[in-house]
């Protein structure tokens, strides 16, 4: 038995249940790509219609809020529907798009 060899697999398959719980970097162009969607109804900057501003929140308090909607943490119909389609990639590029938007 080579225990070297293990010890190296078991080390490494504990870095990558650590990456797992990381928020994967998003790329904004892709995030700016995705918010055509997201647009027809959060205007860039000010509330219109009772539709909250989405534009200049963290990272991290954009992705919480729509990793809620998916698991349907926080109910509305709309974004629940809207966040169940999204990946984590999905999410990590809206939000980075979104953090500052052009
Ligand atoms: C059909 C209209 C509509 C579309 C399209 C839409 N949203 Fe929303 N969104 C809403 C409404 C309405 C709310 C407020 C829901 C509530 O009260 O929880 C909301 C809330 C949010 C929030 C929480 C804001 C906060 O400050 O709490 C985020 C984040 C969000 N939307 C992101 C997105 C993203 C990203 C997209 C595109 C992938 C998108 N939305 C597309 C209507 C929409």
């Amino acid at each position: 038995m080579d225990h070297s060899k293990l010890t190296i697999a078991f080390a490494f398959s504990a870095g990558m249940a650590m990456a797992e719980d990381r928020l994967p970097e998003g790329d904004p162009e892709y995030g700016a790509f995705l918010s055509t969607e997201c647009m027809t109804c959060h205007q860039t900057s000010g509330e219109s219609d009772g539709i909250p501003p989405i534009a200049g929140q963290s990272i991290q308090a954009f992705s919480a809020a729509l990793r809620a909607y998916r698991s349907k943490e926080r109910m509305h119909p709309v974004m629940n529907m809207i966040a169940s389609r999204l990946t984590d990639t999905d999410i990590a590029a809206l939000a980075a798009y979104y953090e500052s938007p052009e």
